[in-house]
Parts: C-alpha cells; sequence; structure tokens
C-alpha cells in the first residue's frame, strides 16, 4: 500500500541522472518469506548531468547492510527509497537486502506463483527487489547469481556457470532494470535452436510446468517465424546464445521482453488444439513475435523516460502487426485492428482518460500502458510509412537503429531518424504525439466539367486538459470508382495538412463515387453524408477490402440504428448485400464472416453517443438480437450450402484458411440456433475436437438459454485446465441476458474455482461482465455495484489490475443521468475507500473529474 501523497511527474522535468552505471552484480540467495539480495553496483558520475544529490529507488525493502568502497555507511531512508553521501568520482555501492516473495500479490518485482519465483520489473518494479536508479536511461551491465534448491535457475543473458544449488548468469548488453529477470523453479523445456543470419547457433527454449509441456510446440514455431521475419523484414538478428520463454499462471500483464528471459502470462504463450481457440493461436503468435521483436525495439534501443513508452511500444505493436499480416492476410488484420481502434482506442480518446500518445504527466506510469500508447502509437508508424513510403521507412529504421543502439532514446531521437533518411518534414506530424483526442474529418465533394473536388476539413475535439487542437498532418487514402464499379483513380495518398483543403482529378467522364481512408490510412472519423445505397454499391464494388468492408459495417450500423429509432423490420437491401457477400465464393471466409458479423453493442452505443444521442443499452440489444433473428430467418435457406462449402476435410491447423472456415461456419451456427434452438449447436458442442468448434457452440447455447448442460459438460472436461476454465467462467457471462448477467457473475464467484487473487481469473468473471454491456448497465446500477465491491476487494492485494479494470467505468458520459449517477455514485465509493493505491486512485481521480 501506498501511503505517501501521490506526486504527479512531468516529462518537462526531466533531468538526466547524476552517475552512469558501469555493472552490477546481483546474488540472490532465494527463501519465500525472506529471500536475500546482495548488490555490488559500480558508479561513475555523468558529466553531462546537472548537481543533484545521490539517490537510490527503494520501496518494500528492509536494508540488512551498505558500504561505499568497502567502508560502511548509514543512508537515509525516504518513502521512495534512500540518499547517501558519496565520494566525488566512481565509487562501488555494495547493499544487502531482505524481501518476501510470499507476500508479494501485487505481482510487481520478484514474487511467487504457484511455487515458482518470478519477476515482473516493468515499469518500476526493480526497485521492490533492490536499492538501484530504477530509471530506463539508467544502463549496466549485470551479472547475477541464484543460489535456490529449486532445479530451474534463470536469468538475463547467457548461462556462465552452475553446480548444485547455484547458477550464475551474465548479460553483455547494457540495460536498464525494468528488463532485469529471475526465474527459479520445478520447471520442463521445450527445447529447440535456431541459427541467425550471422551464423550465430541460440538455444531457445520455453519453460514451463510439466503438465504444460504439450502446449508449447506451437508457441516454440511462432518464436522461430518472429526470428525469422525479423532477419528478413528489418535485418535484425537475436543477439545472445540463448532465448529463455517461461509460462507464468498468476501475471498482470500479458508478457514481458526481459533481455533473453522473456516472461509470459500462460495464457500468451499456452495453446494446443483441443484447449485453445483460433483467437488463442492468432494471440499467443502476435504476442511471442512482440516480446522478441522488443529485442531490438526496446532493448538494444530503449527508452529515455517513460513517457517515451510509445517509442518502444508503437513501434512493436506496428511490427507484430505487420508480421501477422505477412503470415495470414492483410486485409483480414487491418480489419481486426481498426476495430480495436474504432471499438476501444477511439472511445478511449473519447472520455475522461483520454491522453495523448506520448503524455505529458502522470502519477503511476503502470496507468499509461492503455490502447492510446500501444495500439494508437502503432497507427503513427503506420502513417509515418505511408508518408515516407516502403523504402524510406526501411532507410529511417537502420538509421535509427545504427544511430541509436545502446541508447534511450525520445520520440524527437525517432523523428530526427526519419527526417534525415527521406527529408521529410515531420514538424507537423510531430503533433501527433501530442495532442489526445479522435480527428472528425468532414468530406464533401462536388464535380464539375470532368474535375472533381474531395473538400476535407479536419477538427479535434477537446480532451481532458487540452482544448484549440492545431491541425495535424493526416495521410488520407483515397480512390475513385464509376457507376459500374470500375476503378478511375487507383489508391492514391492525398496529404492532408490543413483545417480545410480541397483535393482535386480532372479528366472523368462522370462523378465517380469515392472510396476514402482507404486501408484504415489514419486513425480518424470520416464524417460524410452518404446514402445507404452508396454504401451498398461499395460493398459490392469496393477494390480495397477494408473499405468494402467498412462499407458493409457502415451499412449494418445506420440500418440496426434506424430500428432502434423508428422500430421495424431488418433492411430488405442490407440482406441481399449481405447474401451476395456470403454466397461469393471468390471472397475468403474469414472476409464473409467479418462482414456478417454485426456492429457491437458497444459500437452502436458510440455511434449513437456521437449523434447527440444517449444510447439505451437494452434497446440495443433487443434490436441487434432482433436483426440476426431476422437475418437468419432470410438467409435460411441460403446457408446450409455455404456451410458445406467451407467444411474442412483436412486435420486440424490453426491457419488461417481453416480459421476462416471455422469463424464463418459458427457465425452460421449461430443463425441456424434461431431456428433449430440449438439442435447442431448442441451436436457441435458434442463432436467437437477443438476449442474453437467447442466454445463457441457453447456461447451459442448459452445465448439461446439451452447452454446448461452443455456447461456442465464443459467444466466436467476442463475443470483441471486453468486457462480453459477462465474461458468457461468468462462464457457465461457474456452469453449471458442482459437482466441474467449480474446473477450468473455473483453465482460465479462463489464458486469453489475462483481464484479472485489470480488476475486471469479475475478478468474472466468482473471483465466479463464490464464487456457485457447491457449486463454491465443494468438500469438499476446492480452491474456497477457488483463490479465496484470486486474493485474495493483486489484493491490492495493488486492495485495494477484493479487500476486497469476500473477503466470499464469510462464511458460513463454516454449514458443516460440516472445511470451516470449511479456509476458515479460506484466510483466515489472506491474513491473514498482508505488505504486506496495510488494507481486506482489516479484512475478514479481522473474519471470522476
Ligand atoms: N512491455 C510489456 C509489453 O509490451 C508490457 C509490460 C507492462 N507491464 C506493466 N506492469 N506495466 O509486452
Ligand atoms: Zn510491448
Amino acid at each position: 500500500m501506498n501511503t505517501a501523497a501521490p506526486q504527479t511527474i512531468f516529462l518537462s522535468n526531466y533531468m538526466a541522472p547524476g552517475w552512469h552505471v558501469e555493472s552490477v552484480n546481483l546474488t540472490f540467495k532465494l527463501a519465500p518469506e525472506a529471500t536475500r539480495v546482495i548488490s555490488r553496483i559500480a558508479f561513475t558520475p555523468n558529466p553531462d548531468a546537472p548537481a543533484q544529490p545521490f539517490m537510490l529507488h527503494g520501496e518494500e525493502l528492509t536494508l540488512i547492510s551498505a558500504a561505499i568502497d568497502g567502508v560502511a555507511v548509514s543512508p537515509d531512508l525516504t518513502a521512495a527509497g534512500l540518499t547517501c553521501d558519496v565520494p566525488d568520482g566512481a565509487f562501488i555501492w555494495e547493499a544487502e537486502v531482505e524481501i518476501a516473495p510470499v507476500k508479494n500479490t501485487a505481482l510487481e518485482g520478484l514474487y511467487m506463483s504457484n511455487g515458482m519465483y518470478c519477476t515482473q520489473c516493468e515499469a518500476e518494479g526493480f526497485r521492490k527487489i533492490t536499492y538501484y536508479p530504477d530509471r530506463p536511461d539508467v544502463m549496466g551491465v549485470f551479472t547475477v547469481r541464484i543460489e535456490s534448491d529449486l532445479p530451474v535457475l534463470l536469468s538475463n543473458g547467457n548461462a556462465t556457470a552452475s553446480g548444485a544449488g547455484w547458477a550464475e548468469w551474465h548479460d553483455p548488453w547494457p540495460k536498464p532494470a525494468y528488463l532485469f529477470a529471475l526465474v527459479a523453479g520445478d520447471l520442463v523445456a521445450h527445447n529447440d535452436s535456431f541459427t541467425t543470419m550471422e551464423g550465430r547457433d541460440v538455444e531457445l527454449n520455453i519453460w514451463v510446468r510439466a503438465a504444460d509441456l504439450d502446449k508449447c510446440a506451437f508457441g516454440m514455431g511462432a518464436l522461430k517465424r518472429s526470428m525469422v521475419w525479423d532477419e528478413q523484414v528489418y535485418g535484425r538478428a537475436y543477439d545472445l546464445d540463448i532465448f529463455n520463454i517461461v509460462a507464468v499462471d498468476d501475471f498482470n500483464m500479458g508478457a514481458m521482453e526481459n533481455k533473453g528471459l522473456n516472461i509470459f502470462n500462460s495464457s500468451a504463450v499456452l495453446a494446443k488444439q483441443s484447449t485453445s481457440t483460433d483467437a488463442d493461436f492468432q494471440r499467443v503468435e502476435a504476442i511471442i513475435a512482440h516480446e522478441y521483436f522488443h529485442n531490438w525495439t526496446g532493448n538494444r534501443i530503449t527508452c529515455r523516460d517513460w513517457f517515451q513508452l510509445c517509442l518502444k511500444e508503437g513501434l512493436t505493436v506496428f511490427r507484430d502487426q505487420s508480421f501477422t499480416g505477412d503470415l495470414h492476410g492483410h486485409a483480414v488484420k487491418r480489419i481486426e485492428d481498426a476495430l480495436v481502434m474504432r471499438n476501444r482506442q477511439f472511445q478511449e480518446d473519447a472520455g475522461p482518460l483520454a491522453h495523448p500518445v506520448r503524455p505529458e504527466s502522470f502519477v503511476e506510469i503502470n496507468n499509461f500502458y492503455t490502447v492510446t500508447v500501444y495500439e494508437k502509437g502503432a497507427e503513427l508508424v503506420g502513417m509515418l510509412k505511408r508518408l515516407v513510403g516502403d523504402d524510406g521507412y526501411r532507410a529511417a529504421l537502420d538509421l535509427y537503429f545504427t544511430r541509436h543502439d545502446g541508447q534511450a532514446a525520445t520520440i524527437e531521437d525517432w523523428l530526427a531518424a526519419f527526417t534525415d533518411a527521406t527529408d521529410r518534414d515531420l514538424t507537423q506530424f510531430k503533433r501527433w504525439y501530442a495532442q489526445a483526442g479522435t480527428p472528425r474529418l468532414t468530406v464533401t465533394d462536388d464535380f464539375k466539367n470532368g474535375t472533381y473536388s474531395l473538400h476535407i476539413a479536419q477538427q479535434t475535439p477537446d480532451t481532458p486538459g487540452q482544448t484549440d487542437k492545431l491541425p495535424l498532418h493526416i495521410p488520407v487514402a483515397v480512390g475513385l470508382l464509376d457507376d459500374t464499379g470500375a476503378e478511375v483513380v487507383a489508391t492514391t495518398l492525398l496529404e492532408l495538412t490543413e483545417a480545410q483543403q480541397t483535393f482535386t482529378f480532372d479528366g472523368l467522364a462522370s462523378k465517380p463515387v469515392p472510396s476514402i481512408l482507404r486501408d484504415f490510412s489514419a486513425p480518424v472519423i470520416i464524417e460524410r453524408d452518404v446514402t445507404q445505397a452508396e454504401q451498398a454499391f461499395l460493398l459490392t464494388h469496393d477494390t480495397d477490402p477494408f473499405n468494402r468492408w467498412d462499407a458493409g459495417r457502415s451499412l449494418a450500423r445506420a440500418v440496426l440504428l434506424d430500428m432502434i429509432a423508428n422500430g421495424g423490420d431488418l433492411d430488405a437491401g442490407y440482406i441481399n448485400g449481405l447474401r451476395a457477400a456470403l454466397t461469393d465464393s471468390t471472397l475468403d471466409p474469414a472476409m464473409r464472416a467479418l462482414l456478417l458479423a454485426m456492429p457491437s453493442e458497444a459500437d452502436m452505443a458510440i455511434a449513437l453517443a456521437g449523434q447527440g444521442q444517449t444510447p439505451d443499452p437494452d434497446a440495443i440489444h433487443q434490436t441487434r438480437r432482433k436483426a440476426q433473428r431476422q437475418l437468419a430467418e432470410a438467409l435460411a435457406t441460403d446457408i446450409p450450402a455455404v456451410l458445406s462449402s467451407v467444411r474442412i476435410d483436412a486435420p486440424f491447423a490453426p491457419d488461417a484458411d481453416q480459421g476462416g472456415r471455422r469463424a464463418l461456419s459458427n457465425s452460421l451456427l449461430s443463425l441456424l440456433t434461431w431456428a433449430d434452438k440449438g439442435t447442431a449447436a448442441q451436436a457441435q458442442f458434442d463432436t467437437a475436437d477443438n476449442m474453437t468448434q467447442q466454445l463457441s457452440a457453447l456461447s451459442i447455447l448459452l445465448a439461446h438459454g439451452a447452454g446448461d448442460a452443455a456447461a456442465q459438460a464443459f467444466y466436467d472436461q476442463w475443470h483441471h485446465d486453468r486457462l480453459v476454465l477462465n474461458k468457461w467462467f468468462g462464457v457465461q457471462i457474456s452469453a449471458a441476458q442482459p437482466q441474467d448477467a449480474v446473477a450468473v457473475a455473483t453465482r460465479l464467484t462463489q464458486h469453489p474455482d475462483f481464484e479472485w487473487k489470480n488476475p486471469n481469473r479475475f478478468r474472466s468473471v468482473i471483465g466479463a461482465l464490464t464487456g457485457n454491456q447491457a449486463g454491465f448497465h443494468r438500469a438499476d446500477g446492480a452491474g456497477y455495484d457488483f463490479v465496484a465491491d470486486w474493485l474495493i476487494k483486489l484493491d490492495p492485494v493488486n492495485p495494477q489490475t484493479t487500476a486497469r479494470m476500473v477503466a470499464g467505468f469510462d464511458s460513463m458520459r454516454r449514458w443516460d443521468d440516472a445511470r451516470r449517477e449511479k456509476m458515479r455514485s460506484a466510483l466515489t465509493r472506491i474513491k473514498d475507500t482508505p488505504g486506496l493505491s495510488r494507481d486506482t486512485s489516479e484512475m478514479v481521480t481522473r474519471l470522476l473529474s
């Protein structure tokens, strides 16, 4: 618990560190209640830094002894660490501290999970391990000795020596403390090897508990694919003799890129056919790639300070997105990424938690590992690449790597590499890093004497602490179609830099239909009066797969909103458009599944709020159900033929083709269930040989009120598997009807398997409820109270996960007064909890402001 008054940290107050660390030697004598950490750190003064007192960060440490150059010292202990008088020149700091990993339920620093020791140091967890300048611009060479009776003892870098009860590791690459890691446990390895393009042989291991050994093969393949891709696409090879991955059950986030020793939430690395869905396989591959790619973008070049977090995260997300696109197809991946932006990041931008991709202040940095820093950060990299072209991008990245290897860099450094490599002036582009909020582009057009004009105005709304935004440099990819659907102007990149600008296209025979923001070329909202006829036309003809899908999505949204406002039945034009797409065998099944998916309930609430209306979660839910039922009736005769055309005859493979086929057949199964009341879904549940089909059958049965037996059977089959059990908890809440969701969640929190201190399990219940829009936003406020009660209970145990989950309240402003008041009072109750963590208190304060 943090008792010190929370302090706000500002980017503008950055000060270079007073001392560099040349080398660090750490010895760990591991014991659950009383681990001893002995440190020996060689400091040298930093001649470029302003004069400042010597201070080391440290939290929840018991100092046993300290010495400078071999002479005992008595430092002044402060809330944040210690200060001490030090010699003028270089000196050796030595200290011994005691910590209690078994009591560390916050899962930050050194902690225990199922009898194994592990660490999570990003962002500021190393200060819970020993006294140290715990800031990313202090980079040292680490040597680590671990003493423990446990059989597997791991740290960063290369293994240098070991014996009975001890092991030593040396990492030759200077690194900040947040990349330190240690693991000790009774683990087994799935082992393999890789030869880099430089001819270095690398030992690869995925370390797990023995029972999980059959879930490692896919992740190992993903790791090798990542290593090859980074060599081929970025020219970057791995740089140690060994690369270790460890699966941990208790973990706050997805995974962590510690140098040479990536530590993963077990849900983000373990996968096999019978227990993992296609989405799980894709997520595992993407996260393994992401952490591996950090070795260059994050580790070899790290961040000067935590305000620069997007420097490594935005870039690394962009790299893992490109990797997934290269391996499995760019069109589908782009749509999935755009959905994350629109459903989650635009929502963050529109609410009280909005912040720039590079924030200017924070209280707790862990609260800024957000979809804005990560995913919008990745969009900024993608826009830069569009603006400078593929060759320019590669030249800029090459320059960035050569210039900054071994350094802790800034966004200024990053942009300078682009400017110097490509001669592009990015002064205006840089505003994207500083201005929060989603730009609105208002588009009108006209046609005269063969010239077509597009008039585009841009405006970015106010966000907390920011008004009067300046125009951004926005790449808008546009194509033009004639009325037969032929493309008369191929994709062209317009560069919008003014508040209002007109772009013209000459020599056209007739007024074209514009296809705007192709491939989602910028994270903006397009506002344009488009008829449903024009959307239907683009749904049929657009040559850009993203915009074709988007036209269908906009049409669906318009049709559903019309049903909410005016009642009536599902629009026939929309049904015909979907039938045409569904039966178009030239279209990828995955693409057809995406086209068939109606906008989510959250999407519709956001759309209504965007039109200045107050959404009604129940009306949205009921209308969407009615639309699905009517779509099912309308397509009933088409479904059987499509189903048999996408049947899979080959053995199971977690690849894009099979995944697309399963996605489409599951969408169709869901439609069929309106008529057959669950016969087909139950049959699929009973015979499924993979988790995608088993879980979607269960979800469909539950959504139709026919899932009780299947849910029990699922539990009986899988209760021994922690990851599958999370799905069992989650699906019952996600698929529950609005009036039942809180009761189902309440019942599940009383289940003996509800291990609420495990973040995955907690999220699978509490997070699933906040994700069930109509269930969470029940008019009587029972959803808010239930979630608030659990967050209050979790906060003293695990502040980080509590603070992340409280963000589920950030849609507050969108709802009617009565709901908003109930949300406010639930948040106020959290805020008024005595001893509330710094993490949660910052979030609640922002939400209530
Ligand atoms: N750097 C990690 C990743 O992007 C995220 C770790 C964040 N952890 C935290 N406690 N803030 O994969
Ligand atoms: Zn990352």
